[in-house]
């Protein structure tokens, strides 16, 4: 078994007086991809945002690489290899496809920039046809696969991914997902999807299902009973 990379232990996060997480225990091991799935309003994208340390949980505590990271800020924890990318945004838009991966290097000291971005290249050929282009003209595809090769480039430990689907064509996404499985099998990068479709059990590892703040069930994809899910989304 692989060493555990990251625990949230009781997690509770509220807006106001509403808790949008209720004593949500979660786990990733090193290398591992898991995917968080539930409907609309489950709590996904609070939960990323707590892990990534925009939220602060009301209880609880988070545990990264065997610290603590409860009350880091989230550039130390960014510092620390954990990388959120946003349901939206996380481009700028106004500067070119590559300036935009150069920031996205920014924290990675070991190999050179060329080093990084031909590796997003290689990955992303469509990017390296478009170095010059400005982020905000690129198509809604290319703009998720710009935010993932940022990600990519700043060579982190592990990448949160809010929303991998959302406005993509169905082939795109199955594109990405396999880029993202071929990845992690060849750096170990762990990986951790929300989703509101189930189109990425076909490459995690592992399944959580949250409902309302809630986890539901926690599951081996493979294994996977295709009756929780339905549960899950119809509520029954
Ligand atoms: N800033 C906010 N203020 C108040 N309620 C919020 C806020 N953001 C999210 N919520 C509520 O918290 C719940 C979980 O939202 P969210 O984490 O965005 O779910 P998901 O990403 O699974 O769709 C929803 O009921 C949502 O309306
Ligand atoms: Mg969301």
């Amino acid at each position: 078994m692989p060493p555990l990379l990251m625990e949230a232990e009781n997690l509770t996060v509220t807006y106001g007086s509403y808790a949008a997480l209720k004593k949500v225990n979660f786990s990733v091991f090193e290398g591992e991809i898991v995917a968080i799935v539930g409907p609309n309003g489950a709590g996904k994208t609070t939960f990323l945002e707590t892990v990534a340390g925009l939220l602060k949980p009301k209880e609880g505590s988070l545990k990264f690489r065997d610290r603590n990271i409860t009350k880091l800020e989230p550039f130390q924890r960014r510092k620390m290899g954990l990388m959120l990318i946003p349901q939206e945004g996380n481009l700028f838009p106004s500067m070119p496809v590559k300036e935009n991966l150069q920031l996205g290097a920014f924290f990675e000291n070991k190999r050179s920039t060329e080093e990084i971005l031909n590796r997003v290249y290689r990955i992303f050929p469509k990017l390296q046809d478009r170095t010059r282009q400005l982020a905000g003209t690129l198509s809604g595809g290319e703009q998720r696969m710009l935010a993932i090769g940022m990600g990519i480039a700043a060579n982190v430990k592990a990448l949160m991914i809010d929303e991998l689907s959302l406005g993509l064509a169905p082939k795109v996404v199955g594109n990405l997902l396999s880029i993202l499985r071929d990845l992690r099998d060849e750096t170990g990068i762990t990986l951790i999807l929300s989703e509101q479709s189930i189109k990425a059990l076909d490459v995690a590892d592992r399944v959580y299902g949250l409902e309302a703040g809630e986890i539901r069930f926690t599951e081996d994809a493979q294994q996977l009973d295709r009756d929780l899910i339905k549960s899950l989304y119809l509520g029954a």
